[in-house]
């Protein structure tokens, strides 16, 4: 299927004028090109204008195309709330937790979860990645080929249960999770973009493993809930976990239970795509891989003390890991985790001079504004300079949305950033990854854009760095 080039055209009423998305087929709308290739399909919505409707099926919405507008509506919270197409098929999984409460109830909720997300909590954090991080890399051997993503949603899934549930180390529950995850992801992901809701029920293999996913994660949440609540751990070195802290704060099993679901769906995916993805773009240049490898020798402390326990770091070290930050924040543009979204319009309001009623669907994308050409020249080409500092002003704030905007900002932002510059740099450091020689041509991964974009398949070779 290649991208929909058809000229637009625009629908005006009383209520509504927008550019109307071209490439629409009889009754499914715009489905089969979000379906199919939605990459391109996206970028090509930014040439038809500023706010674009799309059909999805049955329903209709629209798609805002500039930084701008997207900031308007997720800063806008008197006449924008969670909702949508794309939020309503994950709401009866995700319950009442952080990411779906409406306004009102977020704020409190917002408030009740921070402090697991404040600097200070990092002094309990960083040990744990970098332990997490080097037993990853330090299992692996020399001259293997790896399958990339399975290691990353391990480390992640690892690091984010040992830090938010003071899971200790490597669980048999944290397995569990982390081996239905890939059947979760993509179940997610084809219910999203599925058009009739009748289908998601249909007993197809696909969503029978998409069931038997998410009841897994639901119970083993459940059984950590139970445990903690049977005076399990409660976290160290003195920082309240975030298990702890929903306890401290009276809530009940069920809220508690949506809000570590939450956190798991918001944290190990996203992550781990954006980890592999990383590794892929060093994989594909090897002075970049090696400029990241020298800085981490330099700024990191030696890899263990001398009684083998790895060694200390601190905010500060990972601030001046500056390179393999860059690799981040580039990661994160060209492949931006959380790729699509929606709101819903709660009250009647102007947007680019459009009338959008209650009720109207608004979807955004930030994969789409960051492949603007207008902001990121030449939007296809992974290029760390763009986070130089005298480079950075080139394009505006707003058009650098990974992590949302508003009151509904990814809490877990400077977390994952942190997670994912130590493992970036720890890893480089110690490997060399490259494409395995074989019939596919070494450019030949291919994004699938599910709940998060992932990178598969991602198989890479282990060359061990002296
Ligand atoms: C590369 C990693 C990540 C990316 C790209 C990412 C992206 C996002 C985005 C775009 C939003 C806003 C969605 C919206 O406005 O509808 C969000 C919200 C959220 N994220 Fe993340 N996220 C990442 C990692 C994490 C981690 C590690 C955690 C938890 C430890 C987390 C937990 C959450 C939660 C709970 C929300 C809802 C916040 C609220 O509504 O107040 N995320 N994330």
């Amino acid at each position: 299927m290649t991208a929909p080039t058809a000229n637009t055209t625009t629908t005006s009423t009383a209520a509504h004028r927008f550019a109307r998305a071209a490439g629409a087929v009889p009754l499914l709308g715009h489905v089969p090109a979000l379906f199919r290739n939605p990459l391109p399909f996206l970028r090509s919505l930014a040439e038809q204008g500023e706010l674009v409707e799309l059909r999805l099926g049955p329903q209709r919405a629209v798609m805002v195309c500039t930084p701008e507008l997207f900031h308007h509506v997720l800063t806008d919270t008197r006449h924008f709330d969670k909702g949508g197409p794309l939020f309503d098929k994950l709401r009866w999984f995700l319950g009442d937790g952080l990411g779906s409460t409406s306004r009102d109830v977020h704020r409190r909720q917002r408030r009740q979860l921070q402090p697991a997300f404040r600097p200070e909590a990092f002094d309990r954090y960083l040990p744990v990645m970098l332990e997490e991080i080097h037993a990853t890399a330090g299992g692996w051997r020399d001259g293997r080929v790896i399958e990339v993503e399975e290691y990353a949603y391990q480390l992640i899934a690892r690091i984010i249960t040992r830090t938010m549930f003071s899971a200790d180390g490597p669980s048999a529950a944290v397995a569990r999770i982390a081996a239905v995850y890939p059947d979760f992801h993509q179940g997610i992901g084809r219910q999203m973009r599925s058009p009739f809701r009748w289908l998601d029920r249909v007993p197809t293999r696909a969503n029978r493993r998409f069931r038997h996913a998410c009841r897994t994660v639901s119970a083993e949440v459940a059984g950590a809930i139970e445990e903690r609540r049977g005076g399990g751990r409660t976290g160290d070195g003195g920082v309240q976990d975030l298990l702890a802290l929903m306890i401290g704060e009276g809530l009940t099993d069920r809220e508690m239970r949506d809000q570590v679901v939450t956190m798991l769906t918001g944290g190990i995916g996203t992550s781990a795509s954006a980890l592999g993805w990383a590794l892929h773009f060093l994989s594909r240049d090897e002075e970049l891989a090696d400029a990241v490898a020298r800085e981490a020798r330099a700024v990191l402390p030696a890899r263990q003390r001398p009684d083998g326990t790895p060694a200390e770091v601190t905010l500060a070290d990972v601030k001046r890991l500056d390179l393999a930050r860059r690799v981040v924040a580039e990661t994160l543009r060209f492949y931006p985790s959380a790729w699509f979204y929606s709101r819903t319009v709660t009250a009647t309001v102007a947007l680019a001079g459009v009338q959008l009623r209650p009720g109207t669907a608004v979807l955004l994308s930030p994969y789409l504004l960051h492949h603007r050409p207008d902001h990121y020249p030449d939007p296809e080409r992974f290029d760390v300079d763009r986070w130089s500092p005298a480079r950075q002003a080139e394009h505006p704030r707003q058009a650098y949305v990974p992590f949302g905007t508003g009151s509904r900002q990814c809490i877990g932002d400077v977390y994952s950033l942190t997670e994912l510059t130590l493992a970036v740099a720890v890893i480089t450091s110690r490997w060399r990854l490259e494409p395995p020689p074989g019939p596919l041509p070494a450019h030949l991964v291919e994004p699938r854009p599910w709940t998060v974009i992932h990178p598969a398949p991602l198989r890479l070779r282990l060359h061990s760095r002296p």
